[in-house]
């Protein structure tokens, strides 16, 4: 199913919001104030992805997207890099069947070519597992960029209409990696750092922005409600006035 764009749409105030996207930063900070290596940070990080999931059902939320591994974390030391892939592998390993049986459907967007082809068929099968879970929707981002995914949408819509050169975001939106989402309503960075670091450029067009200097492995269900009381006070206007949603508000 695909969703028109929240640039038109208008979704109902929620008082929860349906989808929600995190970049999960600030896990070798963790750890360094630990005096711990940074991989330390990475497998707390784990344990914070299950409480907050957990969390995620409690409250009735329906879409959580992890941003797992950017496509420029490759950059990193290799060491870190090799490391992160053998958290995933575990984690999937770990993790799939106790997904499964709390209904979770788990998907896994990115680039994922480039991971090694036991990576893979672990990530297929958790996400053919999973398929038909309807409770809440996991969406890990690895391997994925937001230019990445704008750039593999365009070239499908392209090879889909040719000797069409005039486009519109109806024909590019079902061709991005998560066109079974809704586009998320909130967004949150843990971690410090307030930018997008590649992460969903076109999906966040609308979102509301949430950030906070707690670092991903101290984030929790406590954590995720100061971030939606946040959320509830904000006033999504997607261009029009105040006036104008107090009309509606009237009219519906
Ligand atoms: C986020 O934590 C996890 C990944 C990017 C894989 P970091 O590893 O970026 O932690 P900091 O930002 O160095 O503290
Ligand atoms: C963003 O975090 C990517 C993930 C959380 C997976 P980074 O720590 O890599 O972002 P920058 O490099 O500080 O922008
Ligand atoms: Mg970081």
């Amino acid at each position: 199913m695909t969703h028109i764009s929240s640039t038109q749409a208008i979704p109902d105030v929620a008082i929860v919001p349906r989808h929600v996207a995190i970049i999960m930063d600030g896990n070798g900070r963790w750890a360094t104030k630990r005096y711990l290596p940074r991989v330390a940070g990475h497998a707390k990080g784990v344990e914070a992805v299950r409480a907050v999931v957990e969390a995620c059902i409690d409250r009735g939320i329906e879409y959580l997207t992890l941003f797992a591994f950017s496509s420029e974390n490759w950059r990193r030391p290799a060491e870190e890099v090799s490391l992160l892939m053998r958290l995933f592998v575990t984690a999937l390993e770990r993790e799939v069947a106790k997904m499964h049986a709390n209904d979770i459907r788990l998907k896994v967007v990115g680039d994922l070519s480039r991971f090694d082809a036991n990576l893979q068929a672990l990530i297929a099968s958790a996400e053919r597992r999973t398929a038909n879970n309807t409770r809440l929707t996991v969406t890990i981002c690895a391997n994925y960029g937001g230019r990445w995914d704008i750039m593999q949408a365009v070239g499908k819509m392209v090879k889909l209409h040719p000797g069409t050169s005039d486009f519109s975001e109806e024909q590019l939106a079902p061709h991005l990696a998560m066109a079974y989402a809704p586009e998320p309503d909130l967004f949150i960075r843990t971690g410090g750092e307030e930018r997008i670091s590649n992460f969903l450029l076109w999906q966040l067009a609308y979102s509301e922005f949430y950030f906070t200097e707690t670092y991903w492995p101290d984030f929790d269900g406590s954590q995720l409600d100061l971030a939606i009381t946040s959320y509830r006070n904000r006033e999504r206007r997607f261009g029009r006035t105040s006036e104008q949603l107090v009309e509606r508000k009237k009219a519906s």
